[in-house]
């Protein structure tokens, strides 16, 4: 009989695994808990496959190594959770449009500076910066209306630790399924139909840009108004989240914003900011400590 076939797929022993889990949380601010180890498992398998490494210490050797470090960038990619939407969490957005704007272009107005810089980090496919972008359209539409100004400047920035998202965010094509929370007056606002899918306008896409910017790294993008940091954090651990929320902190203009995701909160990370909440949406804005 013939024993032809696949060789046993190699097998992560504890302290393998312990050193891959350090590795990544080193690289990126990941962290694999219990209830993520399998997920982590099964992507460091596929890797270890893919570049056929005989051991996951052999892979560990390969992605420590000079000449690893693209595969260490592709393994951090594979780990990431890219899960997005248009107008997700409404009430937050609420709060960005009605109230964080509009309180940030009377302060800004007041000092002759027409310029709003908002950051999406970790924008995953884009959906978020695009939402952002329109929603800061419109505001501005409306307040020329009432205050006939010299054209402001809205940029938006939007970044992640994944080149593939950020390709897809730049091309700016969604499909049905991705349009389904955007609704028939944004669709015919800001997109062109192009076959079956949607195109982002040039306008909207010009306010936007698309960069990488890992965020466990110190040097990151300074002086922004506003931060959205949705769904990040929750894949942090608290040391990490507590570094981060630092930074962000120094990242933004005095009196700025930061949004994180529904289910993420500041409590406990910091004494920095101070909450503010509108109808079921929360944001948190930086408090300004006096020499
Ligand atoms: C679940 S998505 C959230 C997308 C969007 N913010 C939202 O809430 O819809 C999380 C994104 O964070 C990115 N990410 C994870 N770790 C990161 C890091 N260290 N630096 C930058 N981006 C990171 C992932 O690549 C992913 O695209």
């Amino acid at each position: 009989m013939s024993t032809t076939g696949a060789a046993p797929a190699p097998i992560l022993t504890d302290a393998e695994l312990r050193l891959l889990q350090a590795l990544v949380y080193q690289e990126c601010g990941m962290h694999f808990d219990e209830r993520r180890t399998h997920f982590l498992q099964d992507r460091l398998l596929r890797r270890l496959k893919e570049c056929r490494a005989d051991s996951f210490y052999a892979y560990y050797r390969l992605l420590i190594s000079h000449e690893g470090k693209a595969e260490l960038a592709k393994l951090v990619e594979n780990l990431t959770v890219n899960e997005t939407s248009f107008f997700r969490h409404k009430a937050q957005l609420d709060l960005y449009q009605k109230y964080v704007l509009e309180e940030l272009l009377k302060r800004k107005q007041a000092h002759r500076e027409y310029s709003v810089r908002v950051w999406s980090a970790g924008c995953s496919t884009g959906q978020e910066a695009y939402t952002l972008a329109m929603m800061a359209a419109d505001t501005l539409a409306y307040y020329y209306l009432r205050n006939p100004l010299p054209p402001w400047r809205v940029e938006i920035l939007a970044s992640d630790i994944s080149y593939s998202v950020l390709r897809i965010g730049q091309e700016g094509f969604y499909n049905e399924h991705q349009m389904a929370t955007v609704d028939y007056t944004f669709r015919l606002r800001y997109f062109d139909k192009v076959g079956d899918r949607y195109a982002v306008k040039k306008a909207l896409k010009e306010m936007i840009h698309f960069d990488f910017h890992n965020l466990k790294t110190e040097y990151l993008p300074q002086r922004n108004d506003v931060i959205f940091c949705r769904n990040v954090m929750m894949y942090f651990d608290e040391a990490e989240q507590k570094r981060l929320v630092e930074k962000f902190y120094r990242c933004l203009n005095p009196g700025g914003y930061l949004f994180v995701g529904h289910a993420e909160s500041l409590l406990g990370l910091t004494e920095k900011f101070h909450m503010v909440h509108r109808d079921s949406g929360t944001a948190y804005q930086r408090i300004e400590v006096r020499e």
